[in-house]
């Protein structure tokens, strides 16, 4: 897969990008990553990617022109599937990664500020919000949205064992997880994994994620009886 950001601040990238499961898909070749810094395409000597809104108001808003300008220059190499980060747009989940892992390219504008020119809107897939809060900047959840989406790619993690997991953690919660030892000052790992009944440790495990579900997002079990 490889991956187009668009921002004014590339710097934001760096750390996350070259650390840890992200590093390794690079390092692998599973993933290729492009920061296209917006200034870059702005058209005046003050490199402006903002502007006072029309109307007045408080803030600024990201300008059109550099955003289309600069994915025009992206899709004459590539097409990709291209994503506003925006905290109006659809709220961003497991289901919406598994959909993004099966893209080839994927163009993520990052904005700033009040929002974006609604022109931008234009020139854009799909609106991702990744929750019900306003960040300063698109940076963090478009490195969210990459990380979510990239640890589904064939290859990336280790145990494949993992990656068959994902359709089902869609839907429920993980199941308690347990390392040694097996007796920690009094609390006892439960009997069951260490019996080597893998019949057993299966069963237990899925209907430990559902009594976890159950009691912890119980609107995770409601949206699937909707389906
Ligand atoms: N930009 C600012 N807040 C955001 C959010 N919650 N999701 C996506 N982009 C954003």
């Amino acid at each position: 897969m490889h991956v187009d950001i668009i921002t004014i601040f590339p710097s934001m990238f760096d750390s996350v990008l070259n650390s840890s499961i992200l590093k390794r898909a690079v390092k692998k070749g599973k993933l290729r990553v492009t920061v296209n810094n917006l200034r870059d395409y702005a058209e005046d000597k003050h490199n402006t990617t903002d502007d006072a809104p029309y109307g007045g108001g408080a803030g600024m808003v990201m300008k059109v022109e550099p955003i289309a300008k600069c994915l025009k220059s992206i899709e004459k190499k590539k097409k990709g599937f291209k994503i506003l980060l925006t905290p109006a747009g659809k709220k961003f989940d497991q289901k919406m990664a598994i959909k993004l892992a099966k893209k080839k390219n994927l163009i993520l504008v990052c904005g700033h500020y009040e929002g974006f020119d609604e022109r931008v809107k234009d020139y854009i897939d799909e609106e991702v919000s990744i929750g019900d809060f306003v960040l300063t900047g698109g940076e963090v959840p478009a490195l969210v949205v990459i990380d979510a989406v990239v640890r589904l790619l064939p290859g990336v993690l280790g145990n494949k064992e993992s990656a068959k997991n994902e359709s089902f953690m869609a839907d429920f919660l993980d199941y308690p997880h347990y390392t040694r030892p097996a007796d920690y000052k009094g609390k006892k790992v439960p009997e069951v994994l260490l019996s080597g009944n893998h019949k057993a440790i299966a069963k237990w495990r899925s209907e430990e994620a559902l009594k976890l579900t159950k009691e912890k997002r119980p609107d995770l079990l409601k949206e699937k009886t909707n389906i």
